[in-house]
């Protein structure tokens, strides 16, 4: 979760993110200072893509209710991936808490803070995505990405956790081209020699996954689709990261 500073940067907000999330107490959403180390903040690889679209007048949401749904929401989504459902859900449960919040996003919300099993939570993450892209796409007015012209990352772990956020930030916005850009980069490299034979099966069953979602068309068979890859994430974290989180403790 530490990464999220240059989650955000790597998402073009002018802004950093009003707060650092964590797993323990909720911090205030106001005052709270990110406590990210610069280091591991690096610059994008690349230069900045010429923007598509011009900056849009934003008048309907106030920024900051908007940037706290994208840290809280975020965060939620990686929380599923690495099979932390609990933390997922006190994420998802802020975002049903904020005064303010629209409500067919807090329904989506509280269908996460009700899930108990990775699976659930993963459909209901790719449902909650979908939610806010529908607005987006609603209302005209949404976030306006740039600096996604390619996968920054200092290293290939930095790289594969930028381009699970692209894929995201694709799926939220919406904006297929950064949607298809994260997913085409996110199957970490693996070596198949050295591997067992379960986490090769997930790497497996996740390219399938993936592909499904590329396919995917309406907003709806995405959301259903990343759900499904999200659930893929943990299964293959679930081989992969047990052996980190206990070093941690
Ligand atoms: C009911 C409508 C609605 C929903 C639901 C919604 N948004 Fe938005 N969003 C907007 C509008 C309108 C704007 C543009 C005005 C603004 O920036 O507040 C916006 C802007 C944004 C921005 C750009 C903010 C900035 O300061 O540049 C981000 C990021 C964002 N939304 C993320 C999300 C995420 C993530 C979700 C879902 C978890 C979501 N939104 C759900 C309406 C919505
Ligand atoms: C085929 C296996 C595999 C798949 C699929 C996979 N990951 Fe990973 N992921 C890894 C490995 C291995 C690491 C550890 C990398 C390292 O530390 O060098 C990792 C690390 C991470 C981390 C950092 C976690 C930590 O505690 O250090 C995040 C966040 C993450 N992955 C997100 C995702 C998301 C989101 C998806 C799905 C869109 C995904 N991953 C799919 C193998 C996978």
């Amino acid at each position: 979760m530490l990464l999220l500073a240059c989650w955000w940067s790597a998402f073009g907000a002018d802004d950093p993110p009003p707060t650092e999330p964590t797993d323990a107490e909720s911090t205030d959403p106001v005052d709270g200072e990110p406590n990210v180390a610069p280091e591991e903040a690096p610059e994008p690889a690349e230069p900045p893509e010429p923007q598509a679209e011009p900056p849009e007048p934003q008048p309907e949401q106030a920024p900051n209710l908007m940037v706290g749904h994208f840290v809280e929401a975020t965060t939620t989504m990686l929380a599923v991936a690495v099979n932390r459902v609990d933390v997922a859900r006190s994420h998802a449960q802020r975002i049903v808490d904020t005064a303010g919040a629209p409500d067919p996003l807090v329904a989506a919300a509280r269908e996460v803070a009700d899930c108990k099993k990775v699976s659930c939570a993963s459909e209901a993450v790719g449902r909650m995505g979908s939610t806010c892209a529908d607005c987006h796409l609603t209302t005209g007015h949404g976030p306006v990405p740039h600096d996604m012209g390619a996968i920054p990352g200092k290293d290939a772990r930095e790289r594969h956790i930028y381009a699970a956020t692209f894929a995201w930030v694709g799926l939220i916005t919406p904006k297929q081209p950064t949607l298809l850009m994260g997913l085409s980069n996110v199957v970490p490299p693996v070596d198949r020699d050295t591997m067992s034979d379960k986490v090769g099966h997930a790497a497996d069953a996740f390219r399938a996954s993936l592909a499904e979602a590329v396919a995917a068309e309406s907003l709806e068979d995405r959301a259903e689709a990343f759900g499904q890859v999200l659930e893929g994430c943990a299964a293959c974290h679930e081989q992969t990261l047990e052996t980190r989180e206990r070093s941690r403790r």
